[in-house]
């Protein structure tokens, strides 16, 4: 459905999009996680037609997207990461603004707001101005208007940002819902979870390079590592450290450490050794590999405050 061939982007000396290749088939809900700065928005507004490649080239359903007409791009709806709403007008006028730029008109206008406001739970705002929105709302309104055309192909740029659980909790049915009605979903985010909870697979960018791509399954195999223990740093005594050292890597993150076993290393040899220790077993907490583990395994440095 859509195809993107070494894609390159500078703004100046900023490399923003490095040698960027991507397929997505039709139906996924593809997920674009990466830090601040990644390239997440520089991608979105590349293959929205907004901005134009350096190089490479850019396909949806076959035909090139820069520089394309009309009837290429009407196919693709883009939310893009601020909001683009007009404060000063009703949520229904915004929402006719973007309607009528979408090329709806009369009945099919009608019917399309109407189903849109339905959708974003704001059927009882629509006179409302949008300035006197919450950012939930403003930010489910924002969806909707992207949605009027009914697009085929999706792209939402960190959709929840600044949104409280109750309109996060709306926006991913919504989305999870129009996936499932068929419509095409890339979706970016800085946020491991919603990548994990929504996404079918998982591009994760970085410095304007995909760095790893697959289902959630695909990339957590990547980790050298099939268990991770967390604990408290003063759990770590030094008989503890002497017997570990041989048994797989110890690293600190956020004032706790890791310990990672060596493959085959039996977990329950670890689990005797602090019980022999007189370390209660709380203290040792077994997670599942996440992908904030292969993002710090993939660059040194973690998702969230970079
Ligand atoms: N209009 C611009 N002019 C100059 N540099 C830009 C511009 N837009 C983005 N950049 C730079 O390009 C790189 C990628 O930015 P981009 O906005 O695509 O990242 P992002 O992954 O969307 O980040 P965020 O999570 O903060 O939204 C960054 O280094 C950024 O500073
Ligand atoms: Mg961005």
């Amino acid at each position: 459905m859509l195809a993107l061939r070494n894609v390159t982007k500078s703004y100046g000396s900023i490399t923003a999009l490095s040698g960027v290749s991507l397929n997505i088939g039709p139906g996924e809900f593809f997920g674009l996680l990466g830090p601040n700065g990644a390239g997440k928005s520089t991608l979105m507004s590349l293959v929205s037609g907004l901005r134009t490649p350096d190089s490479g080239s850019i396909e949806l359903a076959g035909q090139p997207v820069t520089g394309s007409s009309f009837s290429v791009r009407r196919n693709l709806g883009l939310v893009p990461q601020t909001i683009a709403l007009f404060p000063e007008l009703t949520a229904e006028e915004n929402l006719r603004i973007f309607g009528g730029l979408q090329g709806l008109r009369g009945n099919l206008l009608k019917a399309a707001l109407d189903d849109a406001f339905s959708a974003a739970q704001l059927d009882d705002r629509r006179h409302s101005l949008v300035k006197t929105f919450s950012g939930g709302m403003q930010r489910r309104l924002n969806l909707v208007a992207a949605l009027l055309h009914r697009p085929k192909l999706l792209l939402c740029d960190e959709p929840t940002v600044g949104v409280d659980p109750q309109s996060r909790n709306a926006i991913f049915e919504h989305l999870q819902h129009l996936n499932r009605t068929g419509v095409t979903i890339i979706y970016s985010t800085h946020y491991m979870e919603e990548a994990e909870r929504l996404c079918s697979r998982i591009g994760i960018i970085d410095h304007g390079s995909i760095l790893a791509l697959g289902t959630l399954d695909d990339l957590l195999t990547r980790l050298p590592f099939e268990d991770e223990i967390t604990f408290p740093v003063t759990a770590l005594t030094a008989p503890l450290a002497v017997e570990l050292a041989s048994a797989g890597e110890i690293i600190a993150v956020d004032g706790t450490h890791r310990f990672r076993p060596r493959p085959g290393y039996p977990l329950s040899v670890f689990f005797a050794l602090t019980e022999s220790l007189g370390l209660p077993p709380r203290l040792f907490v077994n997670q599942r590999p996440t992908l904030e583990a292969l993002f710090l395994h993939l660059t040194g440095r973690k998702l969230r405050d970079v």
